[in-house]
């Protein structure tokens, strides 16, 4: 049976022949030294591969060709070129030095799967390499990085993409509840309650010998360095095989020097999807409130007193003032998912269903035909990766664009800033600024360690 690759291989060369075009074939075999590009299907590197990175790879294989790996962990890096290498029937070349994948021209597109702390840093260098971009959310560590960010976009032209899958998949759910709104049949929203689940804390987290596979210097890029931490008990189920508690693999998340905690995990889900559906994608809120929450370790003027263990938020409920008089609460509370609330009703939706009687009315008083596509901006593509695709084609950003993500990022970075200092934080907007507040205000940005700060 033929590979995906070599038939469309195959379907170039029948191109190329009906097109009578030499010049072509020599130009696009001089591209190509590194990899052979079809006309029709990408040239793709992934960077960062353990968990989400494999993911989004195995949902590209019917779109893209994998010509490079890189991870900074040999065992990781070596599962995943022979994984890809079955899938596509062609090995790709591996790295433990992402710079290596953007020096080649071969490649046309990356995608990113790091922890949250390499995104920006990687993606500014990839658009400077000429490459499009998709990179996982959250796509920033703080706020400044978002304005670097889009930055970086409008000036080079690529086409760039965030891994908020919910705005393609979970079978249009959460287009089916943005339409709902738009066609009023919860009357005017007062009120979003985004469900994001809670964290749990760690025990103390001891220093230990850095496994042989993993250069920690390069895991640990822009973050302080730091010595690398482990538990020996093993994460089971979902992101699994690595350490339960730990500063690296997966339990990144659980530490502000490399994320958000849940805010930004699943913020970056949630509160997207509660964004779009009020209309609120260029804007944000007055004021964020945090009104109940848990850090579990003691913090002094917004930071941590040890760092031997996770710091993130375990429990919180936060209040957001958006505009038109709109409560959003983000909460680890309740079932994950979205709770909208209006002056005529209200309903619930998640990944897995979406329910409440403005869904039940639909039978006798179904959405006008084309409101699906209508949120969407056209025909809902058959994934994330395919709008991706469709994007470098078109040169139209894609669904996931960096401005309305760094928007509603905005509110969850705010939250965790509001959190951390024990204190609301006032907005502004138009400036994106906090109102009022220096202490505050310091924590939009952060200082690169040396040796890994952003060259533009
Ligand atoms: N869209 C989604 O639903 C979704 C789901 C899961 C994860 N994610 C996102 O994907 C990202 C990764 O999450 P994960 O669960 O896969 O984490 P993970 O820790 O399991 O995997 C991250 C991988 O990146 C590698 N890495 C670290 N620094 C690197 C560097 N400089 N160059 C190359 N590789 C490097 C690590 O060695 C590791 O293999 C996070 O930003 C996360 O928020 C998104």
């Amino acid at each position: 049976m033929p590979t995906p690759r070599s038939t469309s291989r195959r379907q170039f060369l029948q191109g190329l022949a009906a097109a009578g075009t030499a010049g072509v074939l020599l130009r696009s075999a001089n591209r190509a030294f590194g990899y052979e590009a079809s006309n029709e299907r990408p040239v793709f590197a992934t960077i960062g591969l353990r968990n989400q990175g494999w993911a989004i790879i195995s949902k590209s294989f019917g779109f893209a060709d994998f010509a490079a790996l890189a991870d900074v962990d040999a065992n990781v890096l070596g599962a995943n070129v022979e994984k890809v290498e079955k899938s596509q029937g062609k090995k790709p070349d591996a790295y433990k030095d992402y710079r290596k994948v953007l020096d080649r021209k071969d490649i046309d597109a990356v995608m990113i799967a790091t922890p949250d702390h390499w995104h920006v840093k990687i993606a500014v260098e990839a658009m400077h390499a000429g490459k499009d971009v998709y990179c996982e959310k959250p796509l920033t560590l703080t706020i400044d990085e978002g304005k670097l960010i889009e930055k970086v976009v409008k000036e080079t032209g690529r086409v760039f993409q965030v891994g908020t899958m919910q705005r393609t998949e979970s079978d249009q759910r959460f287009l089916q509840a943005i339409a709902l709104i738009r066609n009023g049949r919860i009357g005017k929203v007062k009120k979003v309650t985004c469900s994001i689940d809670r964290m749990e804390s760690s025990p103390v987290i001891p220093a230990v010998a850095v496994p042989e596979e993993l250069d920690w210097d390069f895991w640990l890029g822009p973050a302080p360095q730091v010595p690398y931490r482990a538990l020996p008990e093993i994460r089971q189920g979902y992101g699994g095989g690595v350490p339960l508690y730990s500063n690296c693999h997966y339990s990144f998340r659980n530490w502000h020097e490399y994320s958000g905690g849940k805010l930004t995990d699943w913020g970056a889900h949630h509160v997207d999807i509660a964004c779009w559906a009020l209309g609120a994608s260029d804007t944000g809120p007055s004021k964020v409130a945090p009104v109940e929450y848990a850090l579990p370790v003691e913090y002094k003027d917004g930071y941590p007193t040890v760092g031997d263990r996770y710091n993130v938020a375990t429990r919180f409920t936060i209040r957001v003032d958006m505009p038109n008089d709109v409560e959003m609460i983000i909460t680890s509370e309740g079932d994950n998912g979205i709770l909208f609330e209006g002056a005529e009703g209200r309903f619930f939706v998640n990944r897995g269903k979406i329910a409440g009687k403005p869904v039940e009315d639909l039978k006798d008083h179904p959405l006008p035909d084309g409101a699906i596509e209508e949120v969407y901006g056209g025909k809902v593509s058959q994934n994330h990766t395919a709008n991706f695709i469709e994007g470098i084609k078109s040169r139209k950003q894609p669904i996931s664009d960096v401005w309305s993500h760094n928007r509603m990022l905005e509110i969850c970075h705010l939250s965790n800033i509001a959190m951390r200092l024990g204190r609301e934080l006032k907005w502004d907007p138009a400036r994106r600024e906090i109102i009022g507040d220096a202490q505050a205000n310091s924590f939009l940005s952060r200082e690169n360690r040396k040796g890994f700060e952003i060259n533009i």
